[in-house]
């Protein structure tokens, strides 16, 4: 079991990835004093799974369990479904005190994270990710949204959790396709802040993928970590949290374009984290070596480094509807492994020429 402390100005909490964390629930929270129940915001396949032993944990620290399902996937960051959520509270008479449990992959956090924020101005929240990519990614640092059909994430406030429970024993009933979207954010961490966690993926991933308990520790733990320390020095945004946006300038345009439908959010990063190696090399600013190690990391992971694209005029369509867009793309780009920077006005001409590299079609 390891503890990871995320410290805040408004509070700190901590992250703790293990096996049993969940059951173990009494003994992770911190001190909540007058939270009688504890409202566990999850969909049916995650409680069929993970509920009773979260319900035992809760119980043994006094407090009275409260499930209260919502849709499976992205269709649960909605705000119809965080009416219905808030109207729950309201007929079962929640109070300020009481707690708001994640229980579930991102869209369950987003979600419940934006209910904890919203429902009588704040209520505690406790994340307990169950997917790879929650765990070492979403779960930390605040953020929460729900989408419009207008686009993704326009609805939402930071929120930072009072405590992060991550049990990796969650991760052995993944589908292999949402654990491997999952490898690409560890990917993320390894490739763009972490070159000692790269080493070791590029020496031996097998017992990753294998879901060794003991190996999902040390990763997760070691991108939580990372994760923290990125949200200890940028809370809001403003600056060095954008390199956690590695790849996510393409993998957030390809997910926008039909054409590209039917890709997970980590099969489209990690395209769009080749796509920047690319840009790198590109510009002077990163080797071919640096392609080169991201494309055998993703092999190694079993992540594709290759795909047919969407037209270059489509992607770059695409890239002017990114929340971050003003004026102009940004890309987070490496120098070197660990070494990233935010570079602006690359120009549509290199743009195009490394989409066609990559497989864009004409
Ligand atoms: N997932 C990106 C962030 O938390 O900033």
């Amino acid at each position: 079991m390891r503890t990871i402390t995320v410290g805040l100005p408004g509070g700190s909490y901590e992250v703790v990835v293990g096996t049993g964390v969940l059951e173990e629930a009494n003994t992770h929270l911190p001190l909540l004093l007058d939270a009688e129940r504890a409202f566990v915001v999850t969909d049916r396949q995650v409680a069929e799974h993970w509920f009773e032993g979260l319900d035992k944990g809760l119980r043994g620290r006094g407090l009275q369990p409260v499930m209260l399902g919502v849709p499976e996937g992205e269709e649960a960051k909605a705000l119809p479904v965080a009416e219905a959520v808030y109207q729950q509270l309201a007929v079962q008479e929640a109070h300020r005190d009481d707690l708001i449990v994640a229980l579930g992959g991102g869209a369950i956090g987003d979600l419940a994270g934006f209910v904890a924020a919203t429902y009588m101005r704040g209520l505690p929240l406790v994340q307990v990710p169950t997917t790879l990519t929650a765990q070492v990614d979403a779960a930390i640092g605040g953020k929460t949204a729900v989408n419009l059909p207008e686009g993704k994430n326009l609805v939402g406030a930071y929120h930072q959790p009072v405590a992060v429970l991550a049990d990796v024993a969650t991760l052995a009933t993944l589908p292999d396709r949402e654990f491997r979207s999952g490898l690409a954010e560890v990917a993320k961490y390894a490739l763009a802040l972490d070159a000692e966690l790269l080493a070791r993926l590029e020496k031996d991933a097998s017992a990753l993928l294998a879901r060794d308990p003991a190996s999902l520790e040390e990763v997760v733990s070691r991108c939580a970590t990372a994760k923290a320390r990125i949200v200890e020095s940028d809370e809001r945004d403003s600056g060095r949290r954008l390199i956690l946006n590695y790849g996510h300038t393409l993998g957030h345009a390809l997910e926008r374009l039909d054409s590209f439908a039917g890709r997970s959010h980590g099969e489209a990063v990690a395209l769009g984290m080749v796509f920047a190696a690319r840009l790198s090399e590109g510009l002077g600013i990163g080797s071919e070596e640096l392609v080169a190690r991201h494309q055998r990391l993703l092999s190694a992971l079993g992540l594709e480094h290759r795909a047919n694209l969407p037209p270059a005029d489509e992607v770059l369509g695409a890239f002017r509807m990114d929340k971050k867009y003003r004026g102009g793309v940004r890309f987070v780009l490496l120098e070197d492994i660990g070494k990233a920077r935010v570079v602006e006005n690359v120009s549509d001409d290199l743009i195009r020429e490394k989409l066609n590299e990559m497989g864009a079609a004409g």
